[in-house]
């Protein structure tokens, strides 16, 4: 299976993909990272392994349909089976979308559909709730929505700071993404063979 990651900013989760990559935990290969942001620390990362990096902003581009269309010309260019998002902070629009019909996934740091958006690791924890966790799901044309495959719960402690319960989720994220992705791969082996 060839996998595409986007990635706008740390890459922690990519690095933990690459790694189950490693390792053999996912029977697939990272074939391309593509970041909206030039300066990503995930570029970084993904040059220290040697996969290529794709990298603009749609500010370069003359429309959203336009930005995409270049990103389909590579996601083509390598073959990409499935698109990863780890941390890509915009919305998929229409032209991705339907070029990989449920092909696309996100993980996202709370137990959707609570606390969608850029941050939800500080709004649940201002918000004082018990527990928290991650929610990998099939994207649509949505802010974290669509289908959810998986997640796992992450308690908040009556003591906890804002940083250890953080370090929780990212630690559940690096461990749930992997495995999720490695259960796609071995769903869609199945699905050929019958
Ligand atoms: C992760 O916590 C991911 O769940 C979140 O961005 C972070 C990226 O970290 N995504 C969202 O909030 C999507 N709405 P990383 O760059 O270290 O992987």
């Amino acid at each position: 299976m060839k996998i595409a990651v986007f990635a706008s900013g740390n890459g922690s989760n990519f690095e933990a993909i690459a790694e189950a990559v490693e390792t053999g935990e996912i029977q697939g290969e990272i074939v391309m990272l593509f970041s909206d942001q030039p300066d990503a620390y995930a570029i970084e990362r993904a040059k220290r392994r040697d996969i290529p990096v794709i990298s603009f902003s749609p500010k370069s581009c003359s429309s959203k349909t336009d930005y995409e269309l270049r990103i389909l010309h590579f996601l083509h260019g390598y073959q990409v089976e499935l698109i990863v998002l780890a941390g890509y902070m915009r919305i998929i629009g229409e032209t991705l979308l339907s070029s990989f019909p449920s092909r696309i996934i996100n993980i996202h740091p709370s137990l959707l559909p609570a606390f969608p958006g850029k941050s939800g690791i500080q709004d649940a924890f201002k918000a004082g709730v018990a527990e928290s966790g991650v929610t990998v799901h099939y994207v649509d044309q949505g802010i974290d929505t669509g289908p959810i495959i998986a997640q796992v719960r992450v308690p908040i402690h009556p003591n906890d700071t804002l940083a250890a319960f953080e370090e929780r989720i990212h630690q559940a994220e690096h461990q749930l993404y992997p495995r999720v992705i490695q259960e796609i791969i071995q769903c869609r082996k199945e699905d050929r063979k019958s």
